[in-house]
């Protein structure tokens, strides 16, 4: 089966990039991303490709490319959806902030949505592919609803085909993928059908032995399961630099000697401030909502310490800076270098940064944020979404700005929550000498040199050292 037309709908961090590599490697596929939201898609047809909505290296490079010729984006859902014969799901799946599964089950009523959308739309076969992150076993509701509600004659066959990318690298991560993954319903020629025309997609630029084809289940399992295993060694090696803080040992010394065995790898060893992110907390609640939904508590326990480990650590970066200054930040600066949860992304979910100046907010400090790539509305957004205090309080005690020099002016102390790689070509004696004495940076990502800022004066605190 030769796929000419593919629909995306959901134009966010996954959508938006996954379908411009994907249409810049495919001339001869139309490409169409589909959103309701009419400010995302009037942002990615901006005349400046640079101000596309989402920031990430070598996209809008990528897009400028495509744009216009076979990558198109815009709001008529129904059109795209109609003239297409590959459609991705993509939309976003939020943690559920009511009813049964609350703060643990995936909200699904965008992707039943689609569904329905697509089921009372659809006059020809469709190939659906989930792209979203899903719970298990969504694509048996998925094809239910398509089943029963398609009275149009039209026959559908459901793909699993989750995201691997992480954000900052969503673009060599989708040009060179470690692999891709395609879950299907291996036991029909229809189904087997449909897996084919979407390895033949990726075939185009990805060699086929990175392509793994499975069944629906393993497909849709291996997404939880690998972010789980991700963030579980965050949290491990934050649980050590804990350790390390106590007993003298250093955790990037630590991080180094384990890592150099193969069988760990070096990979995702970095001790921090605490993970953060769309996917990680999410999915993991996921799978512990799933492993207690089938009785498995002991499943679900080990997964919820991951997470429990990642709220320790933010919250103790927070007390640290609170006894560090003496036990009291009331009325003090203290300024935030980086708001992003990872660097080279203007992502801000569930990051670290929000929590820590939470905390600190609740101890009366005033905070000066500064971040390369996110936006004043977004810090504030973040914060007021907490409901801790009201917007005007959090306006009152946080202040963002657009000159790194100018946050760290007269502040008490400095707290790195990302790990933008300028932070560390700045001008720390420059830094130190406008700040009040002594002067203290907390390095929540453990990427500055602390022989360096001690030489100058400043007391410099780590993670794990
Ligand atoms: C993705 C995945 O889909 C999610 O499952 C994964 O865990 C995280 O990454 P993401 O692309 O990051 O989500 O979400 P977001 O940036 O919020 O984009 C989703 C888009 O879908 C939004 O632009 C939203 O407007 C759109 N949308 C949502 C629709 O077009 N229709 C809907 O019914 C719901
Ligand atoms: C993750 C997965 O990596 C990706 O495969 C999946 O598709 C989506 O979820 P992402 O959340 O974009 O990607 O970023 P990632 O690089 O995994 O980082 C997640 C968080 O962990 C960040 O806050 C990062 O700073 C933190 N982290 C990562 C650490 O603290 N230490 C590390 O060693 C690695």
């Amino acid at each position: 089966m030769k796929i000419k037309n593919i629909c995306c709908i959901g134009a966010g961090y996954v959508g938006g990039p996954t379908m411009s590599v994907l249409a810049y490697k495919c001339p001869d596929i139309k490409v169409t991303v589909v959103d309701l939201n009419q400010k995302r898609i009037d942002d990615w047809n901006h005349p400046d490709v640079t101000q596309i909505p989402i920031y990430e290296p070598g996209l809008s490079d990528i897009v400028k490319g495509a744009r216009g010729k076979n990558l198109f984006f815009s709001t008529d859902i129904e059109k795209g959806i109609i003239e297409a014969d590959m459609i991705f799901i993509s939309v976003n799946t939020p943690t559920k902030t009511y009813g049964e599964g609350k703060g643990m089950a995936a909200d699904l009523k965008y992707i039943e949505l689609a569904a329905r959308q697509i089921a009372a739309l659809a006059t020809s076969d469709k190939i659906i592919v989930e792209k979203s992150t899903l719970p298990v076993r969504t694509a048996s509701a998925i094809k239910d609803i398509l089943d029963n509600i398609g009275g149009n004659g039209a026959k559908f066959q459901i793909l699993s085909n989750p995201e691997f990318l992480a954000e900052g690298t969503a673009v060599q991560d989708l040009l060179n993928p470690d692999r891709v993954l395609i879950g299907g319903d291996t036991s029909t020629p229809e189904g087997n059908e449909a897996i084919q025309a979407l390895v033949d997609i990726y075939g185009r630029w990805v060699n086929t032995d990175k392509i793994l084809t499975t069944n629906v289940w393993s497909s849709e399992l291996s997404k939880l399961a690998a972010n789980a295993f991700l963030a579980q060694r965050v949290s491990s090696i934050n649980a050590i630099s804990e350790l390390c803080e106590r007993t003298e040992a250093d955790v990037n010394e630590v991080a180094k000697a384990i890592g150099m065995d193969t069988r760990i790898g070096n990979k995702f060893l970095k001790a921090s401030v605490g993970f953060g992110g769309s996917c990680f907390q999410k999915d993991i609640l996921n799978l512990v909502y799933i492993s207690k939904s089938y009785g498995l508590d002991e499943v679900a326990e080990y997964w919820a310490q991951v997470i429990k480990m990642n709220d320790h650590q933010k919250n103790r970066f927070s007390r640290d800076i609170v006894k560090k200054l003496y036990n009291t930040v009331s009325d003090k600066k203290i300024a935030f270098l980086g708001w992003a949860f990872k660097k080279d992304t203007n992502d801000t979910r569930e990051s670290a940064a929000i929590y820590v100046a939470d905390n600190l907010l609740n101890e009366l400090a005033h905070i000066q944020v500064y971040d390369p790539k996110v936006a004043e509305h977004q810090v504030y957004f973040d914060l007021d979404y907490l409901n801790t205090r009201s917007s005007d309080e959090n306006k009152e005690q946080l202040k963002v700005v657009n000159d790194p020099y100018k946050a760290v002016e007269n502040a008490h102390a400095i707290a790195v929550l990302t790990e933008w790689d300028e932070f560390k070509t700045y001008d720390w004696k420059r830094i130190y000498d406008s700040m009040l004495k002594p002067a203290f940076v907390f390095d929540g990502r453990n990427i500055l040199d602390k022989k360096k800022l001690e030489e100058i004066g400043f007391v410099y605190q780590g993670i794990g050292k």
